[in-house]
């Protein structure tokens, strides 16, 4: 998908061809959902349509187990809702702008609001697993950026977008009214897919941050630019390598997704009517 000026042409025409076979004509919101988050999103309600990311422009196919890409659309409170299922990663081989592509698209389908949602790892020992943590701010560790490359054309905004409030103030404070006891934190990503050294999640610590993880940093990047508000919440599955004793399993995190997908389903069910 290059040059990055043809991703934004490209996310146009897949949330043309969204908008078509979904019938929705604009979206409000919309959720990324990430391991263990598409479980609970049942709660939310029954789609009213789904559409398989294959029949859509640019998509690729996801290759995490439990990651089918499907972009399901809901009313909540009077709300139209996409819920995009089956995100990819640059672990899976993918270019930044590959990887940002279903958020661009999603934002061209008229979402102002996008919710990240993610399975991270715990750097603080107080961040059990099966807790949701708000994300405050990130450090991109991925050494990548969705805007590198040809500047965006116009009319989008250019590619120096100013990240200071990136996960919005105001969507973190609408999370406490109806969550107060959720933390918030730092969210590190990095590439992956390996997971981290104890030395890595040590020096993670002393830089600042609270989690760890391998999405969600260059998803909001890319919704910041389009003039979208972002909140993303992270699902603690595990503790970060060398916090506890025991090594890292990458079924552990996807059963901490199942053991909570309820309570994950009820506090979207909770919070979407307020965005
Ligand atoms: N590290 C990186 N990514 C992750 C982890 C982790 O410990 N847990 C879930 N995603």
């Amino acid at each position: 998908m290059s040059p990055e000026a043809g991703a934004f042409a490209l996310a146009a025409r897949a949330a043309d061809e969204l908008r078509a076979r979904s019938g929705v004509e604009r979206y409000d919101v919309a959720v990324v959902l990430g391991s263990g988050w598409r479980e609970g999103a049942v709660a939310l309600g029954v789609p009213t349509s789904i559409v398989a990311t294959g029949e859509l422009s640019g998509f690729v196919a996801p290759t995490v187990a439990g990651h089918d890409g499907a972009i399901l659309s809901l009313e909540v409170a009077g709300r139209h809702v996409a819920l995009v299922a089956g995100r990819v990663h640059l672990y899976e081989g993918h270019d930044a702008a590959r990887v940002v592509h279903p958020v661009r698209t999603v934002v061209a389908a008229g979402a102002r609001v996008v919710v990240l949602t993610n399975a991270a790892g715990g750097i603080d020992p107080a961040l059990t697993p099966g807790s949701v943590v708000v994300v405050r701010d990130h450090l991109n560790l991925t050494g990548t950026s969705p805007l590198e490359g040809e500047a965006p054309p116009a009319p989008y905004a250019a590619r120096f977008v100013d990240l200071t409030d990136l996960y919005s103030a105001r969507l973190r404070a609408l999370v406490r009214e109806v969550a107060p006891t959720l933390a918030e934190g730092v969210y590190a990503g990095l590439r992956g897919p390996h997971y981290e050294t104890p030395a890595e999640i040590e020096a993670l610590r002393r830089s600042g941050a609270d989690l760890v993880g391998m999405s969600t940093v260059l998803e909001a990047i890319a919704a910041r630019h389009l003039g979208a508000e972002v909140l993303a919440l992270s699902l603690v599955s595990n503790p970060a390598a060398g916090v506890a004793a025991a090594p890292l399993d990458h079924r552990e995190v996807l059963a901490t997704g199942q053991h909570a997908a309820r309570s994950l389903g009820e506090l979207l069910a909770r919070l979407v009517p307020r965005l």
